[in-house]
């Protein structure tokens, strides 16, 4: 067991006895290093402000990403490199990143500059980057600036972020390997007492016997939705046990039959997987968040907080997902849509914790579609979530269909009606479709919000699945734009 966290920083491991459950990376550099090049703006994750990157190990090399610091727990840097904007110039020279921000005048107030800085130095060590311009927005859509403009930003990167990495982290590489590896120590951490603590535990045994122990502790994997419980909610949470060292739980396995996500899997982590699985899911994670959020957010942690709005579980559910759960007492496996019991509720009990889902394949007979209608493409939590499923016989008749949405109930929820009225219609024929899309209007009864009216729910609702009969069946829109008016003429008169 070992009672302090430790980390790289410029070059030497920091060894830290002090860390409270809820510190923050970002406190941890402004208020106790006095290091202030990082700085603080929304302090929910946003505008990227205070990106920060953090090195790990990875198929022995250091892989860096780029992390919100305001919403990163201190000590789940155990273990990394922490890279701040302090660190990157070297013999009074500017890293190139911030050289080509100078040279194109990337920058004016410079609030935003340390933060796009950090990310564009992830992006300069990813050697497998493409040099394009899109390339250079995905990376930079967690990062905000108000007063510069983009474009100078843009073109900063893609004149310094695509050529060999050579700077002063390359040349030192083989010796920051080394000291990463001598902090892999496979033990415990634990940090406080019983009332308080910082724990993460290394293996699936200790957490749950320590989760056993104190199963009103917080969980936390990336703190993506954690962290805002900290700094926006003010809430007090004396026990928090990290999940981001316990062996074997990030996996993301590939198989004939299927997709095995470890609990603290990142989306970074499993896109390409999904993305192999169904285009549409690789399109839907690249959508959640930035890139920052990404690099740390789970899959696991999407499904866990039981959001009815998180991106994840309508597509997951659609796709036949199941969820493992363990505790001390044993595993059990259900299906994901059976998790969700209602809004705030999980099929969860005392002690217990998710350790992975199960995401079967597509048969050859079978198509899927997923949609996320945000108010904006990146960086936004959705209004409506669709996702489809359907089973065709070789007429392209619907032998079976999968839908559930978000957003159109207290959790995500599958449309039991529409999917037994699609049964038995023909993908060529779009006059078979109506009976589906009318029964939505019975299977749920949406809200109105900040986000979306109740009305505009019903209707992307609906027109969501048209737009994947429309897109499975190749069908004209000229015929899809008759049933909509068909069923519009319907509803009216109803
Ligand atoms: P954490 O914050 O670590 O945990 C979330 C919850 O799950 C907590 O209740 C925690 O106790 C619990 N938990 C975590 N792991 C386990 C486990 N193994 N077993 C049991 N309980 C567990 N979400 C979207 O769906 N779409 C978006 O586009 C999106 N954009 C975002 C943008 C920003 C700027 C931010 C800050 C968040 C966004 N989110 C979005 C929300 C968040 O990123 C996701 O819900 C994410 O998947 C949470 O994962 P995490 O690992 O960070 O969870
Ligand atoms: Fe805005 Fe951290 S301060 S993302
Ligand atoms: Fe002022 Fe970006 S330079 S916010």
């Amino acid at each position: 067991m070992r009672d302090t966290i430790r980390f790289l920083k410029s070059g030497e491991i920091v060894e830290l006895e002090n860390v409270g459950p809820t510190e923050t990376v970002l406190d941890y550099l402004r208020l106790r290093r006095r290091e202030t090049g990082t700085k603080e703006g929304c302090g929910e994750g946003d505008c990227g402000a205070c990106t920060v990157a953090i090195g790990r190990l990875s198929g022995g090399k250091v892989i860096y990403q780029p992390v919100n610091s305001c919403i990163q727990l201190l000590g789940m840097i155990d273990g990394a490199e922490l890279v701040t904007v302090e660190d990157l110039s070297s013999d009074n020279r500017l890293h190139p990143v911030q050289a080509a921000m100078v040279e194109l005048h990337g920058s004016q107030c410079g609030f935003c500059t340390p933060g796009f800085v950090m990310t564009l130095f992830t992006l300069y060590h990813d050697a497998g980057a493409q040099k394009s311009r899109r390339t250079v927005t995905e990376w930079l859509a967690g990062n905000l600036c108000r007063c510069t403009g983009y474009r100078p930003i843009i073109d900063a990167a893609l004149e310094a972020c695509f050529d060999a990495a050579d700077d002063a982290f390359s040349w030192r590489a083989h010796e920051t390997r080394e000291m990463l590896r001598s902090l892999t120590d496979g033990s415990d951490v634990f940090i406080g007492d019983s009332d308080c603590f910082f724990s993460s535990p290394a293996t699936l045994d200790g957490l749950a016997a320590l989760y056993g122990q104190h199963p009103d502790a917080t969980l936390v994997a990336g703190a993506t939705d954690v962290g805002l419980w900290i700094t926006k909610q003010l809430r007090d949470l004396p026990k928090m046990i990290w999940l981001g060292r316990i062996e074997g739980l990030d996996r993301v396995e590939a198989s004939p039959s299927g997709v095995l996500i470890g609990a603290t899997a990142t989306y970074q982590a499993s896109e390409e997987a999904m993305n192999e699985l169904a285009p549409d899911l690789g399109e839907l994670w690249r959508r959640i968040g930035s890139k920052q959020v990404r690099a740390s957010g789970t899959v696991g942690g999407n499904i866990a907080n039981g959001s009815p709005i998180g991106d994840t579980p309508p597509a997951l559910i659609a796709l036949g997902t199941t969820l493992e759960l363990h505790s001390a007492s044993g595993s059990r496996a259900l299906p994901l849509e059976d998790f969700f019991i209602d809004y705030g509720k999980q099929d969860r009990q005392a002690g217990e914790f998710v350790t992975g889902l199960f995401v079967p394949r597509l048969s050859a007979n079978q198509a899927f579609r997923c949609y996320k209608i945000s108010k904006r493409f990146d960086q936004d939590i959705s209004s409506v979530m669709g996702a489809f499923r359907l089973t065709l016989d070789a007429d392209g008749i619907v032998s079976d269909a999968r839908i559930a949405y978000g957003g159109m109930a207290g959790t995500p929820k599958r449309a039991a009606g529409a999917e037994a009225a699609l049964k038995g219609s023909s993908l060529e024929d779009p006059s078979t479709w109506g009976e589906a899309m009318h029964a939505i209007l019975d299977d749920f009864t949406p809200l109105s919000d900040m986000r979306a009216s109740a009305d505009y729910r019903m209707e992307t609702a609906r027109a969501l699945l048209a737009k994947a009969l429309m897109e499975i069946s190749g069908t004209a829109p000229e015929e899809v734009r008759v049933l909509a008016k068909r069923e519009a003429d319907h509803d009216r008169a109803a």
